[in-house]
């Protein structure tokens, strides 16, 4: 893990948050290279959630919430960590983090009865500060899906099964942020609400689950580096009948990369007016805020039902450490040194190629790198640098510590033979010659921003 965070800071892919003043614990930014990666998990994501189905459609709701939501989905009732206070250094700890009942700050026996602490950010809205205008910050992305349910059901007609897909961020006030992004306060979360009639929703978990093993692979986590989890049920969320976690090997331990839960109808029945006139399958509580059902109507019966909702919930900054971690491979070459690569997929390489001139003070050459540069980004395939640092060598170094698939360099033979350039590949740090007319072609072949 140390190796990671110092790479991740020296190369620019993630920062401690407010750094110059100390930091804020549980919070981080993501640099030039961090916010590139990101979002290319983030759009492989949805390539597969929403443009690759034609049952699933997309959402990008508001971060405030209206306390109500909050309520009624049961959040502000159970959504809380057990917290213990040390009585001698005032440190606190999550009772189920507590490896033994002694303080692991300063080792003293007198620690409090663990009680709830709810996780859920509050803030005020309006100018009005007299506790009462305030709203969440969501601390799952999960709730705007439902209460829209009704919206996107008139504006979009789909029929079961079907899906509501939707990525953002969420806030946690978490008792004991850790593990570099592993654990932290403001994160972003993957979410799909995939909508089954009641009854093929086990069915339905089963295929989520297999779906969700084969998307990470494809993103380079290989499925033997991933154990299934299938959580006892004194540990489930409350809306859950059964959840499958993703615990996949973090350089820290085993931990949850994704959660795959049967939320049954407990959601959407939780959130509907007029609950008698539904079989709730689920334990709700009465509602007499809402104002609207969220049903589907049933051609063949006839009949208003609550379908049930299959979940996959993967955090982005969880998937950004484990791709980070899959990546990172320390080789020794033959001359004795050693490189660092950033053994990315192509489709998540936070730079897809960067073009180079042999000589940075050579006219022809120069121009020449500017217009391939200027070519390859129209592709559209995502980042092209140019970079003239003067040492094609380190060049390449450099680009391997961030992952950079190909080193388009620009030399005399370029410019006065063939019109070829070198193409330095970054895992088998072979050259090959390749004629300007077929870079296109070659970058559409390797980097492959669809892959199946
Ligand atoms: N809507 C369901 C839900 O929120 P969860 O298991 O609490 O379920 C889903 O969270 C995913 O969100 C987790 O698998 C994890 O990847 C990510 N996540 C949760 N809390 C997190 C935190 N404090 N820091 C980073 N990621 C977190």
């Amino acid at each position: 893990m140390d190796e990671l965070v110092s790479l991740a800071k020296r190369r620019g892919f993630i920062f401690q948050s407010s750094d110059i003043y100390g930091g804020l614990q549980g919070v981080y930014d993501y640099g030039p290279l961090g916010v590139e990666l990101k979002n290319n998990l983030k759009a492989a994501w949805w390539r597969s959630m929403v443009y690759d189905r034609d049952d699933v459609e997309g959402l990008d709701a508001a971060i405030l919430t209206n306390p109500l939501t909050l309520r009624h989905s049961g959040h502000e009732d159970t959504f809380s960590d057990p917290l213990v206070d040390c009585k001698n250094c005032k440190a606190r700890f999550r009772a189920d983090h507590l490896e033994s009942d002694v303080c692991p700050s300063c080792g003293s026996k007198e620690l409090t009865e663990p009680r709830p602490f709810n996780l859920m950010f509050q803030t005020q809205v309006g100018p009005v500060a007299d506790g009462q205008n305030f709203a969440y910050l969501r601390p799952e992305t999960a709730q705007a899906i439902f209460t829209n349910f009704k919206n996107i059901m008139d504006s979009t007609s789909p029929k079961l099964p079907f899906g509501i897909a939707q990525i953002g961020k969420a806030f946690r006030n978490e008792i004991t942020p850790r593990n570099f992004i592993f654990r932290v306060r403001e994160f972003e979360q993957m979410e799909l609400e995939f909508f089954v009639k009641p009854g093929t929703d086990e069915e339905w978990h089963n295929r989520w689950v297999a779906d969700r093993l084969d998307w990470w692979e494809r993103q380079g986590i290989p499925k033997d580096s991933i154990e299934l989890l299938e959580v006892p049920g004194d540990e489930l969320a409350h809306y859950s009948k059964a959840t499958t976690d993703l615990m996949y090997r973090f350089p820290h331990g085993l931990e949850e990369l994704e959660g795959i839960a049967n939320r049954t109808d407990f959601d959407l029945g939780s959130h509907t007016k007029n609950q008698e006139e539904f079989e709730i399958h689920a334990q709700v509580k009465e509602n007499k805020d809402s104002n609207n059902k969220l049903a589907v109507h049933d051609l063949e019966t006839k009949k208003w039902e609550i379908p049930f909702v299959i979940e996959p919930s993967a955090g982005v900054d969880r998937g950004v450490l484990a791709v980070l971690n899959e990546a990172f491979k320390k080789e020794s070459l033959e001359d004795g040194s050693e490189r660092i690569v950033m053994q990315f997929k192509p489709h998540l390489a936070p730079i897809k190629a960067a073009v180079l001139p042999l000589k940075r003070n050579n006219k022809d050459i120069v121009i020449k790198a500017g217009q391939i540069k200027r070519q390859l980004s129209r592709l559209g395939l995502g980042r092209i640098v140019y970079e003239d640092t003067g040492n094609i060598g380190k060049g390449y170094r450099r680009h391997d510590e961030a992952g950079t698939p190909f080193c388009i360099t620009i030399d005399f033979q370029t410019i006065e033979q063939d019109g070829t350039v070198t193409i330095r590949n970054r895992d088998t740090m072979k050259q090959e010659r390749v004629s300007e007319e077929d870079l296109a072609d070659f970058m559409l072949n390797h980097i492959n921003n669809m892959p199946e």
